[in-house]
């Protein structure tokens, strides 16, 4: 098992690029299965996950070919309709193929996903959704399979505006008979994203962004080539690399609009951002103030900067108070940075984090963002910082060794 090791205490300098969305990605690669013929992706991430939604595409007899973050999906020798138990609970986004395969051919089986731990993960409202379109579900244990000799639209309530339900009923309904209205529908850029390469194949989805998603069923779709929209998630991760090593970096490749929660708490602290066309120039170079954060579904606070940005609260002047609202159990970073020194101190769904003097030490991710978060604790800690369990971070960060060695980070990966 590989490890990654960080010398902290390095200012960084220069700039950092970022890839493709992983969040816009999965759903785009699964909806590539709705459409005849063959889908050309481009700027799609080398990730773990992208892997193996690759793996469960061919596992159905799809045809892929991904080189140089250029994915091409050709679904002609389509034959399949049940995903294999062990691709399916590598990852909470093998469920998309649900809403793709029931949209397309009416039915699907799958089994429910692992993915990160960080609480209970149901796909109720997803259920709800397909439900409502006409579908049976047949459940054994964790298999799920969805029939349907039709799907006809209807009006979907979402009690929560799930990112994950949202998706999936969109991509069913794109193919059912009528219109299909998905209310108190989450509005995270990524649905938009695969609302456009949807509606590039021949879809009829309006209002992708708001909290109202109408969709007329149209009968085929048809394979097109589409780009991924840049990851608001990394290139938040990478703003907070800068802030804090009180480091100058350019983040090249960044939708502004999409972090800007992020963006105005860092102002807040004292960070200066100067936004252009392509990117954000992040200049840290003060003392910083503390700030609560809270997270909330899209436009608020990110959940996935959660933890990042609880390893930058170590080091503002003062006491800082996180409050997760999105998962049940997203406070497995915790733990381990404590490890580190920091003074944290979690009740229920919030965190007092007080300022602290980061040391390296031996640590463990224990999910995606919390792997990130101590990437970048580690980049501010005295000494030297050993994280394990790296494999969580590789779903979600294309190449991270090399853009932070690119500017002057000391960190490097080994074989355990
Ligand atoms: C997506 O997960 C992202 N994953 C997550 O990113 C992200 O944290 C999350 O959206 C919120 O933004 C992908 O896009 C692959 P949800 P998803 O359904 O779709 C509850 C990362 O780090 N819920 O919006 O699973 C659920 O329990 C990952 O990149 C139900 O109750 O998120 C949670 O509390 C982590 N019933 C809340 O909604 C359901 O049927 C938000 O979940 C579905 C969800």
């Amino acid at each position: 098992m590989k490890r990654i090791i960080i010398n902290g205490g390095n200012k960084l300098g220069g700039k950092i690029g970022i890839s493709g969305a992983k969040n816009a990605a999965l759903p785009v690669i699964m909806a590539a299965l709705m459409g005849q013929g063959e889908s050309i992706l481009y700027d799609v991430p080398h990730l773990r996950d992208v892997n193996n939604l690759i793996k469960i595409l061919n596992a159905l007899g799809a045809k892929t070919e991904f080189k140089d973050n250029r994915l091409l999906v050709n679904t002609n020798a389509l034959n399949k309709l049940e995903v294999p138990a062990k691709l399916a609970t590598q990852m909470r986004a093998s469920y998309y193929a649900l809403g793709a395969l029931l949209g397309r051919y009416g039915e699907v089986t799958t089994t429910l996903p692992g993915g990160c731990k960080i609480g209970r993960r149901p796909v109720d409202l997803h259920l709800k959704g397909f439900k409502a379109l006409g579908a049976e579900i047949n459940r054994d244990g964790c298999i799920i399979n969805l029939q349907a000799d039709k799907l006809i639209g209807d009006k979907i309530y979402l009690d929560y505006p799930s990112v994950g339900a949202t998706m999936n009923i969109m991509m069913a309904a794109t193919m059912a008979q009528g219109e299909t209205m998905i209310e108190n529908a989450a509005k995270e850029p990524e649905i938009v994203d695969l609302a456009s390469y949807l509606n590039v194949m021949g879809a009829k989805v309006k209002g992708a962004g708001t909290n109202l998603i109408r969709i007329q069923g149209v009968k085929k779709l048809q394979g097109r080539e589409y780009t991924i929209i840049p990851d608001r998630i990394e290139a938040g991760t990478y703003i907070i690399s800068a802030a804090i090593t009180n480091s100058q970096l350019y983040i090249d490749n960044v939708l502004v609009e999409h972090i800007n929660s992020l963006l105005a708490k860092l102002r807040e602290m004292g960070i200066k951002i100067k936004e252009d066309v392509n990117g954000v120039e992040v200049i840290a170079n003060k003392p910083l103030n503390a700030v609560d954060i809270k997270t909330l579904p899209y436009p608020g606070f990110a959940t996935d900067l959660q933890a990042q940005t609880m390893a930058l609260l170590t080091q503002v002047k003062g006491q800082a108070k996180v409050t997760e609202t999105v998962f049940e159990d997203r406070f497995g970073h915790v733990s381990q940075l404590k490890k580190m020194g920091a003074k944290i101190k979690v009740e229920g769904n919030a965190a007092a984090v007080q300022n602290s003097n980061l040391i390296g030490a031996r640590v463990k991710a224990t999910d995606l963002r919390a792997g990130a978060s101590l990437v970048l604790a580690g980049l501010a800690a005295e000494g030297q910082t050993e994280i394990e369990d790296i494999y969580h971070i590789k779903r979600g960060y294309e190449d991270i060794t090399n853009k932070l060695t690119n500017v002057g980070a000391k960190i490097k990966e080994v074989e355990q």
